[in-house]
């Protein structure tokens, strides 16, 4: 990675780092974001599916809802942006769990944590940043494997990101979904977050979302959000086909090294000892 690039690019905010997308006085002000009761927070660390499951949460509701960028990107101006909104918010984001807005964990709002296998992630994570002009430059898939594994990545350590949310795993308000899941059964999991959100759906609605939701309609539909200027959730391209890759479980095995593998496998049991799932 060039360090101007990553210089003129990114910043750190409380050890982590964040594309300048984020300003900092935003990342400031965001203890003080009034949530509402009715908000639903979409969470997940970056390349785990969030689009997928914002599609997903699109076709569920009936009435009308506001899917915003994620909370964190902007300038100071976007609080303000997302207090006109009369409509309900779904806000996603990549926080995590401790910089999350505390209005939101006091009010008990609903919140999606989206996971998925960290070697997978890597992997995504490496073609957008490979791809994505407003993202560090990246010379080689062994210089990103290290920077993913030590967290100097945008949104930080996946482990430390997991960790964060996996605390509140017994929190009423929080749903933990996981991509691999969404794969082998969507319609299983569709089910899930409608009885979650409390939204009354038949077994034919669920049909239709999981047909809308395939990775190969979300693709072509891209074509016709890019010329949508309210298409929000990727607010750090307006290529929304950079989004939409492989949609497959497994890819790592494409990029790993037998040695690289040995390496995850050893930090992920170190990291994930504490972890209960
Ligand atoms: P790949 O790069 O492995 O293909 P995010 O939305 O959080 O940025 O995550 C992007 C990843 O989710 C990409 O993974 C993308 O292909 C995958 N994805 C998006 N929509 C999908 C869908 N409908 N089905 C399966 N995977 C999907």
């Amino acid at each position: 990675m060039s360090n101007s690039s990553e210089a003129e690019l990114t910043h750190t905010f409380k050890g982590i780092l964040f594309t300048i997308r984020s300003s900092p006085e935003l990342l400031k002000s965001l203890d003080a974001f009034d949530a509402r009761e009715d908000d639903v927070l979409l969470v997940s660390y970056p390349k785990s599916g969030t689009h997928w499951l914002a599609g997903v949460i699109t076709n569920l509701y009936e009435s009308q809802i506001t899917i915003t960028s994620p909370i964190e990107f902007g300038d100071i101006s976007k609080l303000e942006e997302l207090n006109q909104l009369s409509s309900k918010r779904i806000i996603p984001t990549h926080l995590n769990y401790n910089m999350l807005p505390p209005n939101f964990k006091n009010k008990k709002c609903k919140m999606i944590y989206l996971s998925r296998n960290p070697k997978d992630t890597a992997v995504s994570m490496y073609h957008y940043y490979r791809e994505n002009p407003n993202l560090p430059t990246i010379d080689t898939w062994s210089s990103f494997f290290d920077l993913f594994l030590k967290g100097n990545v945008v949104c930080g350590s996946w482990f430390d990101h997991f960790l964060s949310w996996e605390e509140h795993n017994d929190d009423k308000n929080i749903l933990f979904l996981f991509y691999e899941d969404m794969k082998k059964d969507l319609s299983g999991v569709v089910k899930k977050i409608a009885s979650f959100l409390s939204l009354n759906v038949s077994d034919k609605d669920i049909q239709d979302i999981c047909k809308k939701s395939s990775f190969s309609v979300m693709k072509n539909d891209t074509e016709k959000e890019n010329n949508d200027p309210h298409h929000t959730v990727c607010a750090l391209t307006s290529n929304r086909k950079m989004v939409f890759r492989k949609g497959v479980v497994g890819d790592w095995k494409n990029h790993f090294t037998p040695k690289q593998n040995m390496r995850f496998e050893e930090i992920f049991n170190e990291k994930m000892k504490l972890s209960k799932m």
